[in-house]
């Protein structure tokens, strides 16, 4: 049994992922402004690598079934619906609509992501519930990936956390599960702190959130099981 970490979805080539159960976490925010997006009734959320790609892919559909959700450095991408704060995606502004998402580490991490099977996205808002269906398929699969987004291609502590606090879920009661590096040093991560909120506000996108005025998002955040949503990634489209 084996469980294997990517801190940034860099170091994954086409066809590492294929068939390998995969759970996405950008835990601070694009995953947890896809689960709450989810839970808020949105139809789909379809995550583009890049703003570009996602204009591309909506320009000729029906304005009212779709918005345009996404961020450069933090802030709303100009002509866009929405940002990317989990705080935005409420059931009057989602309902009923398909998202399509450009951000600048999550979104090309989900993309980097396809070829698994399956594909699910983790956030705190979710945990509980993520964690039971990761636990189901390194059951029957004796394997799981988890690809961290990451940070501009760098390390990111929260989402290390948050993969840490996953393969203590998933691999209670297992015996002999073989970890990579970045899953051993994920789980020591996931001792060394008091709690989500602890863990996210040692982090430099905590910081950064907070320095543009969106600290609020980071709470957010860090509330866990908020939802039961698993949303689950697959024909280039995430859906509940
Ligand atoms: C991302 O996907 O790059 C992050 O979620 C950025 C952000 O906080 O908006």
């Amino acid at each position: 049994m084996k469980i294997d970490v990517y801190f940034t979805p860099l170091g994954l080539n086409a066809g590492d992922l294929a068939g390998r159960g995969v759970v996405v976490i950008d835990v601070l925010r694009a995953t947890s402004s896809i689960v709450t997006a989810l839970s808020a009734g949105a139809k789909a959320i379809v995550p583009a690598a890049s703003s570009e790609e996602a204009v591309r892919l909506t320009a000729n559909l029906e304005k009212d079934g779709m918005v345009l959700a996404g961020e450069r450095r933090m802030i709303k991408i100009e002509g866009f619906g929405l940002g990317n704060s989990p705080r935005e995606m409420t059931r009057e502004v989602v309902g009923g609509k398909t998202v399509f998402l450009a951000t600048t580490n999550g979104t090309p991490a989900l993309v980097a992501a396809q070829g698994g099977d399956p594909v699910l996205v983790a956030a705190a808002l979710n945990f509980s519930a993520v964690a039971e269906r990761a636990r189901a398929v390194f059951a029957e699969r004796g394997d799981l990936v988890i690809i961290c987004a990451g940070r501009e291609r760098q390390f990111a502590l929260e989402d290390a956390y948050t993969a840490g606090r996953l393969i203590k879920a998933v691999r209670k009661g297992a015996r002999k599960v073989a970890l990579n590096d970045a899953a051993q040093v994920s789980l020591d991560l996931a001792g060394q702190h008091g709690g989500w909120q602890d863990a996210f506000d040692t982090s430099d996108a905590a910081r950064q959130l907070t320095d543009v005025g969106l600290g609020a998002d980071v709470a957010f955040c860090a509330h866990p099981d908020r939802f039961t949503v698993v949303p689950v990634y697959a024909d280039r489209r995430i859906t509940a």
